[in-house]
């Protein structure tokens, strides 16, 4: 039964929560939706060609710019950026069969599935609750139990912890790092992008995230043998879209001689995870927006985040002054008490769209006690988002009412009808470089 707490009662009897449309997780497809619209229309009448092409291979070149890394393989969303690092690791023979996989145990289904898919045995690590990623004792504290030959770190929801002192542990130890960075696009640490500080970083377009190809992912690297494998992972194994140069050098490895069959020869392992055309023209546009489309979320995000986490009674408070910018998409909300919790899914019935923080703790859910029985889960504070914790979007516009309900019912206080004086923090450029 409900309990009317005097919070609840107020949003019941508030006509101002219901003066405005409900905020949902994803309020448009793209950010300046009908611009956009009006080029992709453009667009399509024009181009010769839809399929994989020179959209996309535009794409990479200013991806890796923008991300600041060698390379940047586009692929058709931010799971097959996942599945195809794995794949490409593999056929490297940089992970084998068998291997132990660190993942953080909050996380996306499809962040982990790969592990399982591909014969690895994945191995949970806890999450800060200050920060809800992987800190370097929680790392270290897996380590005394288990080697790693890869940590599949995720960087969620635009935070990240001490992950300098991540990356070293794994510098020192061997252990692969990859970035699931498919949350965090844009975030900045001491000065370097979230994504650049292990081996790859993989990221997501999809239409709720940071920038929007509908679908759409990619991987960034500066390791040129990784970015080759990636792309003839992500297409049937073979090497049509090698670099000249690399296709010589494959086909002279594997003797294949005849032009007539190289086109048709595979090579290794691999799907076909190609982005189209209007994928790699619709990131173009979007990487023109991406810094705007950032800072106004870290806007967002700095004003609601004054105000919520200041209720230390109700939340766990986030930390966030380690980052130079914190790139989210969504708000998470660690609430002190199921009750609590219950309480805000109500009050946000028909006014505020939520859910629970990314996919919760990965060790409870189905799948993973499918295929990993008898898993011992020693990750109490994953436990404690899955339990008490909720999300809800940071859309770039946000309308300052929408903001003001959002603050209200979070905040827990009256709507502010003027925009919060928070100074808002620039979005540094980082220079091309690792
Ligand atoms: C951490 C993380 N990894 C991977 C993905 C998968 O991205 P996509 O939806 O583009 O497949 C998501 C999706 O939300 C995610 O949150």
């Amino acid at each position: 039964m409900m309990i009317m707490t005097p919070q609840v009662q107020f949003f019941r009897r508030s006509r101002y929560t219901y003066s405005i449309r409900m905020i949902k997780l994803i309020k448009s497809t793209f950010y300046k939706e009908s611009a956009t619209k009006k080029k992709l229309i453009n667009f399509i009448q024009q181009a010769r060609q839809l399929s994989f092409g020179p959209e996309c291979e535009q794409f990479e070149k200013r991806f890796a710019a923008w991300q600041g890394r060698r390379h940047c393989v586009m692929l058709n969303s931010g799971s097959s950026a996942n599945l195809a690092v794995i794949q490409a690791l593999i056929n490297l023979g940089y992970l084998r069969r068998g291997d132990r996989v660190g993942f953080s145990a909050v996380t996306w289904s499809t962040n982990v599935m790969p592990l399982f898919q591909l014969g690895l045995e994945p191995v949970a690590v806890d999450v800060s609750l200050e920060t809800l990623n992987v800190t370097s004792a929680n790392l270290e504290d897996v380590l005394k139990r288990t080697d790693l030959k890869m940590l599949f770190l995720t960087n969620l929801l635009g935070f990240c912890s001490d992950i300098d002192t991540i990356a070293a542990i794994c510098r020192k130890r061997n252990i692969i790092l990859i970035e699931d960075t498919c949350e965090s696009q844009g975030s900045v640490y001491r000065g370097k992008r979230l994504g650049n500080f292990g081996l790859a970083g993989t990221f997501s377009f999809y239409v709720g995230h940071h920038m929007s190809t509908v679908e759409g992912g990619a991987v960034a690297t500066d390791n040129e043998k990784l970015a080759t494998m990636l792309r003839l992972v992500r297409a049937h194994g073979w090497d049509r879209n090698l670099s000249f140069a690399k296709q010589e050098e494959i086909r002279r490895r594997f003797r294949v001689n005849s032009t007539f069959y190289s086109r048709y020869t595979f090579y290794d392992l691999g799907y076909n995870l190609r982005p189209t055309e209007i994928t790699g023209y619709l990131g173009q546009l979007q990487l023109e927006l991406i810094d705007e489309i950032v800072s106004r979320r870290q806007r967002n995000f700095l004003e609601l985040a004054e105000r919520i986490y200041a209720r230390t009674d109700r939340y766990y408070p986030l930390s966030f002054g380690h980052m130079d910018t914190v790139s989210n998409f969504a708000i998470p909300i660690i609430a002190r008490t199921g009750l609590i919790r219950d309480e805000l899914v109500k009050i946000c019935e028909g006014k505020v769209e939520i859910r629970p923080v990314v996919g919760g703790d990965m060790t409870e859910q189905p799948f993973f006690r499918h295929y990993a029985p008898g898993t011992q889960t020693v990750c109490p504070n994953a436990g404690l988002i899955h339990s008490n914790g909720l999300y809800f979007g940071n859309n770039p516009e946000l309308t300052h009412t929408e903001l003001a309900l959002l603050s209200s019912i979070f905040g827990g206080s009256h709507p502010r009808r003027k925009k919060a004086a928070i100074p808002v923090r620039k979005v540094r450029k980082i220079s091309p470089k690792k």
